[in-house]
């Protein structure tokens, strides 16, 4: 196996730290250095079984600070990067879309034009992998599945500023032949998955007896895929993508939300040896929000079909898995869960 170094951004947040694990515990000879701001999203609880590693580093740094970009280049003389941080929450996006717009294109271009100077256009082994979203597709219509040729029409400020990082990720490969790859996920679920979002929230409330808040009528459906299964598609696309491709990554298991809620609802009455509907008489609906995208399905064939790789979770035992952990793990919740993270939530659902 060759020695490598790679930048990981975000790697401390719920996906970064799944790839920074596998990527760590996989491939003993890279050295892998997780580059993060740590910001309310960002945690290095979620990497403490494997931060004593000899080839695992951590800088803090902001992606918007481009001498601070320079130096860690300089210092590590990477010869791979795979971008993954980023303001993540479509809610948060419609609060403060400016905050989106700096740290998903600002910081995506920051980091494009270090890479390029850096490497001196010398890209003989080199890779720039961005990790982008399925949202930048907008929303699909009913039978519709996105592929990669599926134009981009995002509808949220967060996904308009993915959209806008993919196509600068797109221009460097096209104007400097920097080597790029971009993927396009469908919703993550799994172990530390930060719970502003929808499966760690409703978790999280059911054991703090509080309502489950559901979007306007709950009939808005979202392509579900393993966390673990998503850092393996990640490892795939980084060592046998093509350059300047785009590869779309999801496991074909479509969830109306309220479906969703009432499947989770129902395996918690049974985790937590309540009576069944117990959990289910928390469902409250809510304000929705606003320009809601419908539904997301994600056509995963061109990554299947060059690659082989699949998803290797399936739902049934993703959620139970997801659910045995949060329950394993209520200290980590009620860390995360506390300070910043309740103002923002009383915001959030203040009048909701
Ligand atoms: P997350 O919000 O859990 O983590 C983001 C990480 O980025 C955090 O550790 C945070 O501290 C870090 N970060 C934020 N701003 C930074 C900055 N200025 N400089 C350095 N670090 C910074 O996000 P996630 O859900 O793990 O998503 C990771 C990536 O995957 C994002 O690019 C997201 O768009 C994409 N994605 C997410 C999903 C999903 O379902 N969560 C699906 C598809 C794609
Ligand atoms: O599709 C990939 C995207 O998935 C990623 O790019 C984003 O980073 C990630 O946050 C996620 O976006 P969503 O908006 O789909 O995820 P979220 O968990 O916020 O919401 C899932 C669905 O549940 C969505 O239709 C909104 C709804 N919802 C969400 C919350 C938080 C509710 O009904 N109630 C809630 O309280």
């Amino acid at each position: 196996m060759s020695k490598r170094n790679i930048l990981i951004t975000g790697g401390a947040g719920f996906i970064g730290s799944h790839v920074v694990r596998l990527f760590v515990n996989k491939y003993p000879t890279y050295t892998i250095v997780n580059l993060d701001k740590l910001t309310y999203a960002g945690n290095l609880e979620n990497l403490r079984d494997i931060e004593k590693k000899p080839n695992y580093l951590f800088e803090k740094g902001d992606i918007l600070d481009v001498e601070f970009l320079f130096d860690t280049f300089k210092k590590y003389e990477f010869d791979g990067v795979i971008h993954l941080a980023a303001e993540s929450h479509v809610d948060r996006s419609l609060h403060n879309p400016n905050e989106f717009a700096a740290t998903n294109i600002i910081g995506t271009l920051n980091l494009l034009r270090v890479a390029q100077t850096s490497w001196h256009e010398n890209y003989q082994d080199k890779l720039f992998y961005h990790i982008s979203t399925d949202e930048v597709y907008g929303s699909a219509e009913h039978g519709e599945f996105f592929t990669e040729t599926t134009p981009i029409d995002p509808k949220s400020p967060y996904s308009a500023s993915k959209a806008s990082s993919d196509h600068f990720v797109s221009a460097f490969n096209n104007s400097y032949g920097l080597p790029t790859v971009i993927s396009r996920c469908s919703n993550n679920y799994g172990p530390y998955h930060f719970p502003e979002k929808l499966i760690p929230l409703l978790i999280n409330n059911i054991l703090n007896n509080k309502p489950l808040p559901v979007y306007g009528k709950g009939e808005n459906i979202r392509d579900w895929l393993y966390v673990e299964d998503h850092a393996r598609a990640i490892d795939t696309i980084f060592h046998k993508g093509k350059r300047g491709e785009v590869y779309n990554i999801g496991g074909n298991n479509e969830w109306k939300n309220i479906d969703l809620i009432h499947f989770l609802c129902h395996l918690m009455d049974k985790k937590l040896g309540k009576d069944e509907g117990t959990c289910a008489k928390l469902i409250t609906y809510v304000k929705d929000r606003a320009g809601h995208d419908l539904r997301y399905a994600i056509d995963p064939s061109k990554l299947i079909g060059e690659t082989g790789w699949r998803p290797e979770v399936t739902f049934e035992v993703g959620i139970e898995k997801t659910i045995d952990w949060f329950l394993a793990n209520q200290e980590w919740l009620r860390n995360v869960t506390s300070g910043a993270y309740l103002q923002y939530y009383s915001a959030m659902y203040q009048g909701r």
